[in-house]
């Protein structure tokens, strides 16, 4: 049995006000599910916020993203020790947003998931091809090299504490999902490539999936085989849509 996880990841949206009435809502709302770990990943300002208001809950804390450095003069950037010094657990690595926007490559991604695990954080690693590239057919090519940068760099072992989050780029913020058969397909694809290296650490590992997932479709593709789980966006800023996409995940 694969740990089934929800991660909210607020990209940089809330506000003190906005954050209090989300937080609550979701520690109430998800009170007493079992089988599902839920976890809401906030912008850096407002982690402190997370931290008083889930603390002692059941459901945990996240960052967006981290620096592959661990201190010295890297003027705007928060380090892996610093996150866990602040008592986070997970941190989403290598998000699309940040590869297109912000051009971390895969060597940087994987300099930050080695960050990540050393200094005892769970990376929650983002990989997905682009809607060219679904289309002109190389999916897996893509997310395997991807994958293949992380576990070249860190070993395979090193994904024994880590998330995958298959998120093909054109469904994140289209209102356009990937189908349960097709996510299946690539979540099947991913475990299998980890289980060329471990096959250990594949069937244990959570593989999310991410992009336009709502309260409505989530059921579906929570019940493929290899989809253990999803990492949410726009339906993660409003509490009761977010619950019921922990509640389809839960036993
Ligand atoms: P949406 O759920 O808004 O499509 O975003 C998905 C995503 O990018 C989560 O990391």
């Amino acid at each position: 049995m694969r740990n089934k996880i929800v991660a909210g990841n607020w990209k940089m949206n809330g506000s003190l006000a906005l954050n209090e009435a989300l937080l609550k809502g979701v520690v109430s709302g998800t009170a007493g599910l079992e089988g599902v770990t839920c976890v809401v990943c906030s912008p850096f300002p407002y982690l402190f916020q997370l931290q008083g208001e889930l603390s002692g809950t059941h459901v945990f804390s996240g960052a967006q993203n981290l620096s592959q450095y661990d201190k010295g003069a890297y003027t705007g950037e928060v380090s892996a020790s610093m996150l866990r010094d602040f008592g986070l657990t997970y941190v989403i690595i290598g998000h699309s947003e940040r590869r297109a926007i912000f051009g971390e490559t895969s060597v940087t991604v994987a300099e930050k998931f080695k960050a990540a695990v050393d200094a005892g954080l769970v990376p929650i690693l983002c990989v997905g091809e682009s809607l060219a590239e679904r289309e002109a057919g190389i999916t897996e090519k893509v997310v395997g090299e991807q994958l293949d940068a992380v576990t070249g760099y860190v070993g395979a072992e090193a994904l024994a504490h880590s998330v995958i989050a298959y998120e093909p780029v054109w469904a994140i913020g289209t209102g356009r999902t990937a189908t349960p058969e097709q996510a299946q397909e690539v979540h099947a694809f991913l475990r299998n490539r980890i289980a060329s290296l471990n096959a250990e650490v594949a069937a244990k590992i959570s593989i999310l999936y991410g992009g336009s997932v709502k309260a409505s479709n989530a059921e579906e593709l929570f019940a493929m085989p290899d989809i253990d789980g999803g990492l949410i966006g726009g339906a993660s800023l409003v509490s009761g849509e977010f619950n019921e996409i922990c509640r389809a995940a839960a036993r």
